[in-house]
């Protein structure tokens, strides 16, 4: 709060595939109350292993399943009056009734996400109008490859929404005026989908297989990032770089976000290879430092004036707008958020 402007940017929350947790954070029988999508919501995993994010609120006298819940076997009981909620949302017993009321058999009575679990991280799928998925997310092989690190990782809760955190990727003048880049890099975005690809081309020194720099000698450094949907970005360094990078964003609300980065290195690098990788690695975290202040002051402009040194980011955000679902009429979509007192 404290801001005297509105700095909400009016878009609404994105639909797609966000990454809630990584997955060794949640331990099978583990209940977590999470804030996400604008929404409370309960996210457990069953004694077999599978992670649900489910509504929070019991079909019987609305106790937060988070606050208390537990896990017994396939299904979270209410820490209230111990009703059993399966992971399609259903009544799955009641342990003191006769009979199940009827509304309990009719189906769900709870809003459960669709999930998938990968990259080491548990995604589950948001739509306003709670349809299926529409696209998918992107397996990356280093990420469950033994002869690769544990993940390195990073994160931030940001007031920003998704569309403008996400714009900074084809915003190249930023890179010379925030992040103190020394030329204007070369961009060229390829849209595909719900797939993005922005291969950024800067000039940089040689360097050999073992590491060695030639300054005197000039070549083309690619850096491609991937983007499946609003939640997920996937860098792959070369080079003197050797470090896979996934970024996951989930939107709070919808001018907050939780960002994440994760990184992962061979474990077989020499000692020279490791050195430059994580010094690019503490580069890419210092970064989003210079990035913060300026999304969290800054207004939304929907209709910008744009010149010819910007990048595509009028075509960056034609591409983003497939992400925004009309709501439908007269649907209640959301269980709202707890006041704020
Ligand atoms: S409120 Fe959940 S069992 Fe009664
Ligand atoms: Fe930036």
């Amino acid at each position: 709060m404290g801001h005297e402007h509105d700095l909400s940017s009016g878009l609404p929350i994105p639909l797609g595939w966000y990454a809630v947790a990584y997955s060794k954070d949640l331990e099978p029988k583990d209940v977590q109350a999470v804030s996400i999508f604008g929404q409370e919501l309960v996210l457990f995993r069953t004694e077999s292993g599978q992670a649900q994010l489910m509504e929070p609120y019991c079909p019987h006298l609305g106790a937060h399943l988070g606050h208390g819940g537990k896990v017994v076997g396939e299904a979270i009981a209410c820490p209230f009056h111990a009703w059993e909620i399966d992971t399609a949302g259903g009544v799955q017993k009641i342990p003191y009734a006769k009979n199940m009321p009827k509304r309990a058999t009719e189906g769900p009575c709870l809003h459960t996400f669709p999930m998938q679990e990968l990259n080491q991280m548990i995604w589950a799928w948001y739509h306003p109008n709670k349809e299926a998925p529409s696209f998918d997310i992107q397996e990356v092989a280093e990420f469950s490859d033994p002869s690769w690190s544990e993940l390195d990782t990073y994160e931030w809760e940001i007031n920003t929404c998704l569309q403008e955190s996400g714009e900074n990727a084809v915003d190249i003048a930023h890179f010379v005026y925030v992040h103190g880049t020394h030329e204007m890099p070369q961009a060229t975005v390829t849209l595909d989908g719900a797939h993005r690809s922005t291969d950024m081309v800067t000039s940089s020194p040689a360097i050999d297989e073992d590491g060695n720099i030639d300054m005197t000698k000039m070549e083309d450094m690619h850096l491609v990032t991937q983007n499946f949907g609003p939640g997920m970005a996937l860098q792959v360094f070369a080079r003197a770089f050797k470090t896979v990078m996934m970024a996951t964003m989930v939107p709070i609300d919808a001018d907050r976000i939780k960002l994440r980065f994760a990184f992962t290195k061979p474990n077989d690098i020499s000692e020279q290879f490791n050195m430059f990788t994580d010094v690019l690695i503490e580069e890419i975290v210092r970064q989003v430092g210079h990035d913060i202040p300026i999304w969290e002051n800054k207004i939304y402009r929907d209709n910008p004036i744009l010149c010819d040194g910007d990048g595509p980011i009028a075509k960056y955000r034609k591409w983003f707008k497939q992400f925004y679902a009309e709501e439908d009429e007269g649907q209640t979509t959301t269980t709202p958020l707890r006041a704020v007192k």
